[in-house]
């Protein structure tokens, strides 16, 4: 399985997820300020990824012996949505405050969430039936954590226990995680994959093709979800066509204190949606709306898989 990210001689590398699956590129992260970069430009992805990613700029941080706390505020400021970024920055200062390095905190919270990951897709596995087609929406693989995954890795799961496991991917426009990410994943580990554009979805439920749907989280939270835009609509139509719908996601992504609906929803660059292959799709000056994330109100989930077992959405 190809690695997301590695620390090597007091740098991390990042697996440049923009050019995936074309070119396998790995961008070399010196300082802090250059993963807060990777970040942003989305080169590194998804909640887990980026908490660990996160935790390796702190890292960086002590190596290029600034101070943490003024590092952990400027990293906190890179992404919106993912409460493990803030997560992270906080584990590895309270880690520092205990007597421990940065570095040794960032390469065990790496270490934790691959084997998290791995407890949640044993849980998800319980409620995978042999034979089931599972529609994923955005990427919640791998790619998106230091590895296994969270929605994948419930796939992966339910694969290496031998259960014929169809998969389709929704695109999950504008950037295309789903087509990019979700798919070479499935395909990496031979499991049967079909991609769809995002406005298939509700075709597909309606036509009987889909038992369950997967997906990974940014933010759990009192009332719902957040998680790739594209999230709510495929939820309404699986209420619809009782297909069950779960969430995979770890305790690092619960956020115990706010609501749901308190998020802030990261706001794209219009030309994610206006550009497709070095084309305006429409004329420049059009106005677009980016927003990156939505939400799934808690009553159109059917469980939460953690690593502490399935739970009900908060
Ligand atoms: O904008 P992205 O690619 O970071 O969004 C990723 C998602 O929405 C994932 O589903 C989520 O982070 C869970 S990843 C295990």
């Amino acid at each position: 399985m190809i690695e997301t990210l590695y620390w090597k001689d007091n740098k991390l590398y990042l697996l440049d997820q923009t050019i995936l699956p074309h070119e396998i590129e790995y961008c070399e992260c010196k300082t802090y300020q250059e993963v807060i970069t990777a970040i942003k430009t989305m080169k590194v992805r998804g909640a887990p990824a980026i908490g660990v990613s996160a935790a390796y700029a702190m890292a960086l941080a002590e190596v290029q012996g600034e101070n943490l706390e003024q590092a952990g505020q400027e990293i906190k400021q890179a992404r919106p949505t993912a409460i493990n970024l803030f997560w992270a920055v906080d584990k590895v200062l309270k880690s520092v405050e205990q007597g421990n390095t940065a570095v040794d905190t960032a390469i065990q919270m790496e270490k934790e969430d691959i084997s998290i990951n791995k407890k949640i897709g044993e849980y998800g596995n319980t409620v995978i039936d042999d034979g089931d087609t599972i529609l994923t929406h955005c990427n919640a693989g791998a790619l998106a954590c230091a590895g296994y995954g969270t929605a994948l890795g419930v796939i992966r799961a339910a694969n290496e226990h031998d259960k014929n496991i169809n998969v389709i991917c929704d695109e999950t426009r504008p950037v295309l995680q789903g087509a990019r990410l979700s798919v070479f994943e499935m395909q990496e580990e031979n499991i049967p994959v079909r991609l769809i554009v995002d406005g298939a979805a509700g075709h597909m439920m309606q036509k009987g093709e889909v038992d369950k749907v997967v997906i990974g989280a940014d933010r759990v939270a009192k009332g719902g979800v957040a998680n790739k835009i594209g999230s709510l609509m495929v939820a309404l139509a699986a209420k619809r066509y009782n297909i069950p719908f779960y969430v995979a996601a770890p305790i690092s992504t619960f956020d115990f204190e706010n609501n749901i609906f308190d998020t802030k929803i990261e706001e794209r660059n219009p030309e994610e949606v206006l550009v497709v292959n070095g084309k305006y799709i429409a004329r420049e000056e059009t106005r677009v709306e980016n927003p990156a994330f939505d939400i799934v109100e808690s009553n159109l989930i059917t469980g939460i898989i953690t690593e502490e077992g399935i739970k009900k959405p908060l």
